[in-house]
């Protein structure tokens, strides 16, 4: 129909490869035409766009709408937190199935559809959070990617006794995600140490929000991040670190990469937009508003920081987190930090802080905004270029950016339900001017106009390329062999029962055997198994160093120098 055609005239698209000077024809939600001198049927509405950019409408990997969380829920739902993605300019976000432990998989999976499918203005997509493990969950985790749309996994080492994972635990979802072709993502903290120095800090009398920055600092969540990233590095799995909100975490990350690891960070607005000293503000409302895990950094370098890797890619992509509470719900940790109810808002300003602290800076051109804004969501999570780019044959989500715009964040404008805003007060330039939807124009010369439930959800398909590429190969090139040799037939050691503690002799510790015969060291003087006979290292080795040694290799550039012979 007549009201389904749109042409947007005389802008400057701008995708993550290049950018040009174009017009664009839309019809039934489709880019149809992109080219000069177009020639289009009659009846199309037009847009001027002279002087501004036209840009992939903004992909929000991490978001938390009316999430049940900490015995209240977030206050922006469905129909507020999606219609506020829209004024922003996002068109798109990816929530997460997060429900209690033990609650099967496809039951919370439902539950969010039915949330969402009803509320949502903008299109949406689901990761599913893994919180506990079993068989039944592995096989619920196949349904989830085989028939329901998901292709990634969140997996917490923080929220001890409610979300939590141990280690031997995630390493077997990490499996069961590479072999489902599933991205697994982490939530990187430490859940035990934090239980433990949360309680100190209650014992020194420090109640307040500084404290739940105090007893998670950065080298926690950098000690987190290096171990998910060990960790899914020997199961193969490739890994996404949600929420990246320190230097020192962002620096595993970064390390990781240049060794070649497949690892993903996500930065979020409020980690590149605001940092930690607010938890040290004397309003404790203010202070409390800033409440989220992992913290803002107190060091007031970190957003600069985290910026300069993103425009680098170093890190790749950009969430918000947002889950969002009012002052009421903040309260219910007044007296106690620890019952503050965690998160903070981002999904209507991400666009414009990452244009004002990263493009306005000069720190990152217009395509690398579009990079991390939405093409680089679209790839990992496996939607392009139906999603994250300009081109025939995509979704018209489209916004038109005027990059001369200035506008200031304020909770008394905002469009979330939220009453507080973390960006209070910024001056952004860089403002959205046009949203499109699906080829629907909702934020039409500063009026917001959606309908609850016009959004649509987006299945995500599995083995997306741009992960699971290196994974595939690196799986046939790394297969463990073993070597073929005669068999020992010579003496080998006794060793009695009581040399053992019968504590150690169980059938389920696969590395000591359940007889009092075994090959190997023997146990160390206090009874331990002896290191050395480990045969999985997290140590963190390259990918290759598996391949069996050989006593000769052949090399055409061996280490100082060509030889024709054998080194
Ligand atoms: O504080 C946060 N991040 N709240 C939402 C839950 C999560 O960990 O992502
Ligand atoms: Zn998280
Ligand atoms: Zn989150």
């Amino acid at each position: 129909s007549a009201q389904s055609r749109l042409f947007i005239k005389g802008g400057r698209i701008v995708n993550d490869d290049q950018s040009f000077d174009a017009d664009i024809y839309i019809e039934d939600g489709i880019i149809k035409q992109i080219g000069n001198n177009l020639v289009i049927p009659g009846g199309a509405r037009t847009i001027e766009a002279k002087g501004k950019l036209v840009i992939p409408g903004g992909i929000d990997t991490h978001t938390h709408m009316q999430l049940p969380f900490m015995g209240t829920h977030a206050v922006d739902d469905f129909y507020s937190g999606t219609k506020a993605a829209l004024a922003g300019g996002t068109t798109m976000i990816i929530d997460f199935v997060l429900d209690q432990k033990n609650v099967s998989l496809l039951e919370a999976y439902d539950k969010w559809r039915n949330w969402a499918d009803s509320k949502v203005c903008c299109d949406y997509a689901l990761h599913s959070c893994v919180t506990w493990w079993s068989p039944e969950v592995a096989k619920e985790m196949d349904i989830l990617c085989k028939e329901k749309g998901i292709n990634s996994f969140k997996m917490f080492l923080a929220y001890k006794d409610v979300f939590m994972l141990e280690d031997n635990e995630l390493y077997e979802v990490f499996k069961r995600c590479r072999e489902l072709g599933a991205l697994g993502m982490v939530h990187a903290e430490n859940g035990h140490l934090i239980a433990e120095k949360s309680s100190e800090m209650i014992q020194h009398g420090i109640t307040g929000p500084e404290a739940h920055e105090m007893c998670r600092p950065e080298e926690v969540e950098a000690e987190a991040t290096n171990r998910a990233i060990t960790l899914a590095n020997q199961a193969n799995c490739p890994l996404y670190i949600v929420h990246v909100m320190s230097k020192s975490a962002a620096k595993v990350v970064t390390k990781a990469r240049r060794q070649g690891k497949v690892v993903f960070g996500e930065p979020i607005a409020a980690s590149l937009g605001t940092d930690g000293t607010h938890y040290w503000n004397k309003c404790w409302r203010h202070a409390a508003g800033h409440v989220m895990g992992p913290p803002l950094r107190p060091d007031p370098t970190t957003p600069g920081y985290l910026m300069d890797l993103l425009a680098n890619n170093d890190l790749q992509v950009t969430g918000t987190d947002n889950c969002t509470f009012n002052a009421d719900q903040k309260a219910l940790g007044k007296d106690d930090f620890r019952k503050i109810p965690n998160g903070v808002n981002g999904v209507e300003d991400r666009m414009s802080v990452i244009w004002e602290k990263g493009v306005h800076t000069g720190k990152m051109d217009p395509c690398r905004f579009v990079a991390v804004t939405s093409t680089n969501a679209a790839k990992i999570f496996n939607i392009y270029p139906q999603k994250g780019r300009i081109a025939v044959g995509s979704d018209a989500d489209i916004v038109v950016w005027n990059p001369n715009a200035s506008r200031t964040i304020s909770a008394k404008t905002h469009h979330q339900a939220v009453d507080f805003n973390i960006f209070e007060g910024m001056l952004c330039h860089g403002v959205a001017e046009y949203v499109m939807t699906n080829g629907h124009v909702v934020l039409d010369e500063g009026q917001v106009r959606v309908t609850q439930g016009m959004g649509r959800f987006i299945p995500l398909p599995c083995n997306s390329e741009t992960v699971f590429s290196r994974i595939r190969e690196r799986e046939r090139t790394t297969k463990p062999c073993k070597v073929e040799r005669e068999p020992y037939d010579g003496p080998v050691a006794k060793i009695t029962a009581t040399q053992m503690s019968e504590k150690m002799i169980v059938a389920d510790n696969p590395i000591i055997p359940n007889n009092a015969e075994f090959h190997g060291r023997p146990m160390t003087s206090s009874g331990a198994r002896n290191l050395q006979d480990s045969t999985f290292s997290l140590s963190g080795q390259q990918i290759d160093e598996k391949s069996p040694r050989r006593s000769t290799t052949r090399s055409l550039n061996p280490p100082g120098g060509k030889s024709s012979g054998l080194w």
